[in-house]
Parts: structure tokens; C-alpha cells; sequence
């Protein structure tokens, strides 16, 4: 039987819907403009794809985008203090610094000189101990997303075995911390994991979080799984072109899961709902 496909799309479009909404209530009820700063650094394509689309997303919610674009030889002083003027301007309530940073920066600095209030991404170190010890932080994006997806389709995830596959500190070690939370018995696979499909086959819910296009085998999954794919990978189509695909061997892992996000259209869309609701929030918190 062929698996529910998990339109992220549309789930985005939703939660989008309702951004926009509180964005237009903070408005008109406290005259508030929640306001997003991305900064992007150097010319990486992928970068300026992802900034360009959350800065048109960030519009169409109603909300201020600014975009800074410095070039790849900036220095590191010159970029914390671009931080610390983002971090003191009030119109600013969210900083988003895009990576990967160019090599002779040191993104950790970079990222905990962000004002934690401000930091949509929840990379900062306070963020992470906050997540980590289960209190009130600013969660990541993309692992908020495939929450909100989990929740949604599966509802109760109590007792159910979650495997993660990929430690990153973005995506698979925030999205252990979540299914912790949800009361998930959480395993992360890696690439020195021994016998990684038999972790994967006992898992009720997977995610892959490895950037390997189709790595995960539809024999990996356990029937009627719910799969999770963050996976963006870019490979080669044949065709002198070249198509976008997960981590999970999609065609296969439909015919054995239960639920399948795809991509594109899954987890991707979900990462910029959340980063704009993530700025609501810090811009609400900001005005009280
Ligand atoms: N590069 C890839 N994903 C992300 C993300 O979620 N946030 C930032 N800041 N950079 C990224």
C-alpha cells in the first residue's frame, strides 16, 4: 500500500496564513511591525536562494525584511558588529545569519553574539541549553517544522521509537531534544552507527538529516512509518539537467511507510513558516 505523502506545502501556506494574521492583529492593536534581519555573507547560490525566499516570505506576512549582503572578505569584526547593531536596532525582532559562513570566520562567535531574544534560528548557545534541559527556547526551524508535521499527522507520539539519522547541530541533535519532549524513545544514527537499517527498522518514526541523496532503503523502513525526509540534495537528472531529491529513497520508502514527506514540497517549506513565526514570537516577547 502506498504511503500518505505529507504536503508541506500546503501546511506551510496554512501556518503562513496565520502569521500573517497575528502580524496584521499586532499592527492594528499595537501598532508593531515585527521586523527580520537575514545576513548573508559571500555568494554561495544555494545561500542566496534560501535568503532570497525568506525575504520574500517575510514580506508577504506582512513583516519588515531587511537583507544584508556583505562580500565573502568581510572580516569577522566587521561582521559582529553588524550583529551588534542588528541586536540594538528595535525595529529589528529577528537576526538570521545565513550559513555556511565563509572559512576564516568562526561561526559559533558569530552566532552567540546574536542577542538570544533575537536569534530565530535557536542556534545560539543559551537557545540550545534551553531546548536541551527542556525549557522555553527559540527552537530551530527546520526541526520545529517536522514537529509540527509529526504532530499533525501522528498527534500522541508517547512511547513510539523516533530514530534520527544525522548529529548536526541544526537539524538532528534539536530534533533528538523534540521527540525527547514528546516522550519519543529517541535514537541517533550517524555514519560510524553499526547496522544502521536495523536502528531505522525499529523506528516508528524516522528522520533523515544526512544531505546523502536516497540513502535511506525502503527494506530500512518499518511498515507503516512515518518518514520524515530533510534531505535537499541537488544530483545530476541525465538529462544535462539536474533535479532536487531527499535522503530517503522515496519511490521505495512509499511503498513500505505509512506517511512520507517528499521533496521538494516536504520539510522545505515548513523550515521558512517556522522562522517567520519564530519572529512573531521574539517580537512579541520583545514588546511584552
Ligand atoms: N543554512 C542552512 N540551513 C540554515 C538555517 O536553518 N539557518 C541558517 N542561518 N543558515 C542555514
Amino acid at each position: 500500500m502506498s504511503a500518505t505523502i505529507i504536503d508541506g506545502k500546503a501546511f506551510s501556506a496554512k501556518i503562513r496564513g496565520r502569521v500573517a494574521e497575528e502580524v496584521a492583529a499586532l499592527k492594528r492593536d499595537h501598532g508593531l511591525v515585527p521586523g527580520l534581519a537575514v545576513v548573508l555573507v559571500g555568494a554561495d547560490p544555494a545561500s542566496e536562494v534560501y535568503v532570497r525566499s525568506k525575504g520574500r516570505k517575510t514580506v508577504e506576512a506582512g513583516m519588515e525584511s531587511f537583507e544584508h549582503r556583505l562580500p565573502a572578505e568581510t572580516t569577522e569584526a566587521d561582521l559582529l558588529a553588524l550583529v551588534e547593531k542588528l541586536n540594538t536596532d528595535p525595529a529589528v525582532h529577528g537576526i538570521l545569519v545565513q550559513l555556511p559562513l565563509p572559512k576564516h570566520m568562526n561561526a559559533d562567535a558569530v552566532i552567540n553574539a546574536i542577542d538570544p531574544a533575537k536569534d530565530v534560528d535557536g542556534f545560539h548557545i543559551s537557545n540550545v541549553g534551553l531546548l536541551g534541559t527542556g525549557q522555553k527556547a527559540m527552537v530551530p526551524c527546520t526541526p520545529l517544522g517536522c514537529l509540527m508535521m509529526l504532530r499533525d499527522h501522528l498527534g500522541d507520539m508517547s512511547g513510539k521509537e523516533a530514530v534520527v539519522i544525522g548529529r548536526s547541530n541544526i537539524v538532528g541533535k534539536p530534533m533528538a531534544h523534540l521527540l525527547l519532549g514528546e516522550s519519543c524513545t529517541v535514537s541517533i544514527a550517524h555514519s560510524r552507527t553499526k547496522d544502521i537499517e536495523e536502528v531505522v527498522r525499529r523506528a516508528d518514526i524516522v528522520i533523515a538529516a544526512v544531505g546523502r541523496p536516497g540513502m535511506v532503503k525502503g527494506a530500512w523502513i518499518k511498515p507503516g512509518a512515518t518518514v520524515i525526509d530533510v534531505g535537499i540534495n541537488r544530483i545530476d537528472a541525465g538529462d544535462g539537467k539536474t533535479r532536487l531529491v531527499g535522503d530517503v529513497d522515496f519511490d521505495e520508502a512509499r511503498e513500505v511507510a505509512g506517511a512520507i514527506t517528499p521533496v521538494p514540497g516536504g520539510v522545505g517549506p515548513m523550515t521558512i513558516a517556522c522562522l517567520l513565526a519564530n519572529t512573531v514570537t521574539a517580537a512579541c516577547r520583545a514588546n511584552g
